[in-house]
């Protein structure tokens, strides 16, 4: 196994508390650290870095750990850019949209549902994504959500059956049938293929007794919970996903002070996921009120072709911390930590010795321009573990 050592680093941002000015986000500045091909062996002052079998001189650059993009459904195929100028001029975004990419994906070929899929993983990647979720949810057939799963799994080992998306339009006469596939056929085939199971527990989608029983069947088999909820409507999904220690619970654009509450009490991450919101034009959610109040919060893409067709986590930041009133160093934390939280992983949003190596070398002296410079490539060089 080779090593590698990064010199000459103006700000590295470990999140590991232990490191640095130990806040949150271990920081350290005129810094160095040492990789091998899987982890990190070494961070510390750059005029004490040990010898490596290769050198890379970051000149003054920032480095941050590799984000961690918790909330995908990138394999789709099709076409829904006039749904969101349709939205620009004041039009609600209702979830409606859903069913023209399952007839979009349903038809396309396996290789065009791959092709798409890497091109938008390539572009998650180039922006520093070195972690990601995927969903399936839009074929809604036995066969058709095994087959996202496994394209999925091209790309992902964190990937998450989302049968349970909406009622397909040949079940819309007959949503016990529906449900009764999600809970039997379809969940026996999808289960080998996934390691999460969601529910789009929503007004027009899934009810909270209806999401409860999914997820409950889906643990029968192996699959750990999350969930969506709270995005079109306040509804007892936060609740919910408490109730069954969902690892995070999704949306969270509609929020009572008491799901706050049961947040901050739990081990429930809330991803928040603000590229919807700015392409639903609909109003962000709290981060405030959930960081004051203590829970844990979550930054990612929602990368999907209605509401978020999003691939770069620093628009995700920009926004959190334009729109949603967190600081920079909140929101490169919660894109980072927060998302590895969020899968339950504790190898990767950090670098502190013993993470994967997974980190993102910035074209900026630093962390802070994700932010300050929206849509200027702030991220020079993704780098990830090879083993
Ligand atoms: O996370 N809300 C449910 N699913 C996706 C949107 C899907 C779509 O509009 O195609 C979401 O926003
Ligand atoms: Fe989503």
């Amino acid at each position: 196994m080779s090593t590698l050592v990064v010199t000459h680093v103006g700000e590295l941002t470990t999140n590991d508390p232990t490191l640095g000015d130990e806040t949150l986000s271990g920081r350290l500045h005129d810094a160095a650290f040492v990789v091998d091909d899987e982890q990190v062996l070494w961070v510390g002052p750059n005029a004490h870095a040990p010898e490596a079998d290769r050198a890379i001189d970051a000149h003054g650059a920032a480095v941050v750990p590799g984000f961690v993009d918790s909330h995908t459904h990138l394999v789709f195929a099709g076409e829904r850019s006039d749904e969101f100028e349709a939205r620009m001029a004041g039009r609600r975004y209702d979830g409606g949209g859903i069913v023209r990419t399952v007839s979009s994906t349903r038809a396309a070929s396996r290789a065009e549902l791959r092709n798409g899929a890497a091109q938008r993983v390539s572009e998650l990647r180039a922006g520093g994504v070195t972690t990601l979720e995927v969903k399936s949810g839009y074929e809604l057939t036995t066969e058709g959500e095994v087959r996202c799963l496994e394209v999925a799994g091209d790309f992902t080992s964190e990937r998450t059956w989302l049968g349970a998306h909406v009622i397909p339009p040949e079940f819309a006469a007959d949503r016990d049938g529906y449900l009764d596939l999600l809970a039997t056929s379809m969940l026996e085939a999808c289960a080998p293929h996934a390691k999460w199971a969601d529910a789009f527990c929503d007004r027009g989608a899934f009810s909270v007794d209806e999401a409860r029983m999914i997820l409950l069947r889906a643990r029968d088999y192996g699959l750990a919970p999350r969930l969506h909820a709270n995005q079109l409507a306040h509804s007892g999904a936060v609740a919910l996903a408490v109730d069954l220690g969902c690892a995070s619970v999704d949306h969270c654009t509609y929020l009572e002070d008491a799901d706050i509450e049961m947040l901050a009490g739990s081990a429930t991450v809330a991803t928040l996921l603000p590229g919807a919101e700015f392409s639903t034009r609909s109003p962000y959610p709290s981060a405030r009120r959930l960081i004051d109040a203590g829970a844990t919060v979550a930054l990612a893409t929602d990368c999907n072709p209605g509401s978020s067709y999003v691939t770069s986590m620093a628009f995700v930041i920009a926004l959190a911390v334009r729109e949603m009133a967190m600081s920079v160093d909140e929101a490169l934390w919660s894109a980072t930590k927060g998302g590895a939280l969020a899968l339950r992983r504790g190898d990767v949003g950090h670098l502190g010795v013993g993470a994967r190596a997974d980190f993102a070398i910035l074209d900026a002296p630093r962390a802070a321009h994700l932010a300050y410079r929206p849509g200027a490539r702030i991220v020079a060089t993704t780098y990830s573990a090879t083993t």
